[in-house]
């Protein structure tokens, strides 16, 4: 009924059933409980210190909320749709136990900041832990590398072998990508760490509240500074939605290599059977369900960047119902991602490798085909003239059914007579490896010294 609804004073109809179920969002936002009376105590406590309430109530009304949380993490609080959200929930029920006190706390709050504000703490929480999360998956990637330095696999364009490369080269650059996604989250949050609260329904309040006090009891870097937009801003969970999706990205490329390399094509790597699963009717099958899953689940988080988006294309300022449906994607975003980097962290802990079978993949497909054109430059020809030569020593080798490695000197010098017999040790995969001694190449006192500079945390 109406009269039992925090706002029911200018109703005479009771709410419709349904309609109570489908404007509710206690179903999702529950989850934001702990903000909800954290935000609380600290309003609470800036309406006793300004005057605005006697502090007996402010004492009250904290003791009235920490009950409650005790009762929400119990398990033993009745959560109610007809209350429709967490901020009337809990509100209604510290008016029950504590009366007139309790009904003094919404004084110059409207659920519009204090919603703006509870999400703000929850992102805030999730993105340091998310962070966390990314630094182990950091260190199972270095622990990788530092273990398999000197590991040689192909390295692919449009997926054909192109040039030989570290394998330790190749799990750096993941960590790069990973560090970027990390500086990008700390950089989201420093927008996300900013108190809403205060700003009203949407154009201030007419209490003398003390919003720099808010903040400095919750921990935020500084305030808002305009009330329509506290209350319709959305772009902080927009942009971590956005960080999450590049994230998100990265796994699922990831995913696609591991899923490639431990096929029985490849068989580079070895999955731990704890991350695999069998199947139903062929009895040989490991199926690495875990990256698999990462990459599908990387579409659930594109869509939640959409939805969001979308709900909040062409809003008018400042607050509308539509930016209730804010929770659920981000919600959903935040489990996504933290349950794939947790999984993928220790999937590449324990991954195994079989470096002989990259070995032998690195030397074949003309895999050192550019040294060979570079050896010629060397020499002294232009390198567009070497390619032309190296190119057709390859097609040699297509017709012979031969690796570049198996040619002699003779058949060498069919194709330049720059070519002498210290071609033979400029082109094996290790040679062609250590040559690419620059900053960012795959040459092993390169790679151990971005492995040594990462572990320094630069
Ligand atoms: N449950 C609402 C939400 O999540 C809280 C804000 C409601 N404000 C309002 N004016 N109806 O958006």
């Amino acid at each position: 009924m109406s009269k039992d609804k925090l706002w029911g004073g200018r109703f005479t109809q009771p709410t419709d059933a349904f309609v109570e179920e489908f404007t509710a969002s206690i179903q999702f936002d529950k989850r934001l409980y702990h903000q909800d009376i954290r935000g609380s105590i600290a309003h609470a406590r800036m309406l006793g210190k300004q005057g605005i309430i006697p502090q007996s109530d402010v004492e009250a009304i904290i003791e009235g909320l920490q009950q409650i949380l005790q009762q929400i993490e119990e398990g033993t609080f009745d959560f109610s749709i007809s209350l429709e959200d967490i901020h009337m929930n809990i509100e209604s029920r510290l008016s029950a136990t504590i009366g007139e006190a309790g009904k003094r706390l919404h004084t110059g709050r409207s659920r519009n900041d204090q919603v703006a504000l509870d999400i703000r703490l929850y992102l805030r929480d999730e993105i340091v832990e998310i962070v966390s999360y990314i630094d182990l998956l950091i260190d199972a990637l270095l622990k990788q590398a530092e273990a398999n330095l000197d590991v040689i696999m192909p390295g692919f364009t449009h997926l054909q072998t192109a040039q030989p490369i570290l394998f330790s080269h190749h799990m750096m650059a993941y960590v790069e990508m990973f560090k970027r996604d990390s500086a990008r989250l700390e950089d989201c949050l420093k927008r996300v760490n900013v108190l809403p609260l205060g700003a009203g329904a949407l154009a201030g309040t007419t209490f003398p509240i003390d919003r720099e006090y808010v903040a400095e009891q919750l921990g935020f870097s500084s305030i808002t500074r305009n009330s329509l937009d506290s209350v319709s801003d959305r772009d902080f969970s927009l942009e971590f939605l956005s960080v999450s999706s590049i994230l998100m990205m990265h796994l699922s490329r990831f995913s696609e290599e591991l899923i490639l390399w431990s096929s029985s094509e490849f068989k580079f790597i070895e999955l731990s059977d704890s991350f695999c699963t069998g199947s139903s009717i062929m009895p040989q099958k490991k199926n690495p369900d875990v990256p698999e899953l990462v990459r599908g689940k990387t579409g659930r988080v594109y869509g939640n960047l959409m939805a969001l988006l979308t709900v909040m294309k062409s809003l008018p300022l400042a607050y509308n119902k539509d930016m209730q449906e804010d929770k659920e994607p981000l919600f959903d975003t935040i489990d996504t991602v933290k349950g794939s980097l947790k999984v993928f962290a220790d999937m590449i802990r324990e991954m195994q490798l079989y470096p002989a079978n990259m070995r032998r993949a690195a030397g074949q497909g003309f895999s050192t085909a550019t040294d060979v054109a570079d050896y010629l430059v060397r020499k002294g020809l232009p390198f567009r003239d070497a390619h032309e030569a190296v190119g057709k020593a390859v097609a040699y080798c297509v017709e012979n059914e031969m690796e570049l490695t198996e040619l002699t000197l003779t058949e060498w010098q069919l194709f330049s007579p720059r070519f002498d017999k210290d071609i033979f040790a400029a082109i094996t995969v290790e040679a062609c490896i250590n040559a690419r001694n620059v900053p960012g190449g795959t040459a092993r006192e390169r790679v151990w010294s971005e492995i040594v500079r990462c572990r320094e945390g630069k």
